[in-house]
């Protein structure tokens, strides 16, 4: 059965899963900061076995980001990605009871803005923002 836990993934499970899609491990002291300073992670597990995991980073009252959606290549396709996304979602209604104009960020990697699209958010181009950027140095 698969089990759902309000908690951060351990440095070694989030570079387990980050490998596990492609994504690659990261130092453990630079894992081990991101997480400490994440606001709120889900992680997905079958039988103990950490098979998926989502964060919240942010400021809690402002910005909100959605980072790190991952399901392993084997788990993927049941819905657990939807799943940890309620999750985060519920967490996020949380924050809006504090500021309903709360912003809440995703940056969805190429061919996935249909996933998110279903959890109700929109391009930028859509929302007539500009597009999203990133420091490239
Ligand atoms: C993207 C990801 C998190 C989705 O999780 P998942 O558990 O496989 O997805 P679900 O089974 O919950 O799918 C929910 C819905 O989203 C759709 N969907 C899932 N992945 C999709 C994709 N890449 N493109 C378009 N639609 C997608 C499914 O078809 C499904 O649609 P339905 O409700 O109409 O049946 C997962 O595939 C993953 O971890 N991929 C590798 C890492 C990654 O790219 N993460 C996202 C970074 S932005």
């Amino acid at each position: 059965m698969i089990e759902y836990k309000e908690k951060m993934p351990t440095v070694e499970e989030y570079n387990f899963l980050n490998e596990k899609v492609g994504w690659g491990k990261r130092e453990d002291f630079i894992v081990e900061e991101a997480l400490k300073n994440t606001l709120y992670a889900v992680c997905a597990y079958d039988n103990e076995k950490i098979i998926g995991s989502a964060r919240i980073i942010g400021d809690k009252t402002l910005f909100l980001y959605i980072q790190n959606v991952i399901v392993i290549p084997e788990y993927q396709s049941k819905k657990i990605g939807t799943q940890m996304m309620n999750k985060l979602l519920e967490q996020i209604k949380k924050y809006k009871k504090i500021n309903p104009e709360i912003k809440v960020y995703i940056g969805a990697l190429k061919g996935k803005e249909k996933f998110y699209e279903k959890f109700g958010f929109i391009t930028r181009n859509k929302a007539n923002l500009g597009e999203a950027m990133i420091l490239k140095i």
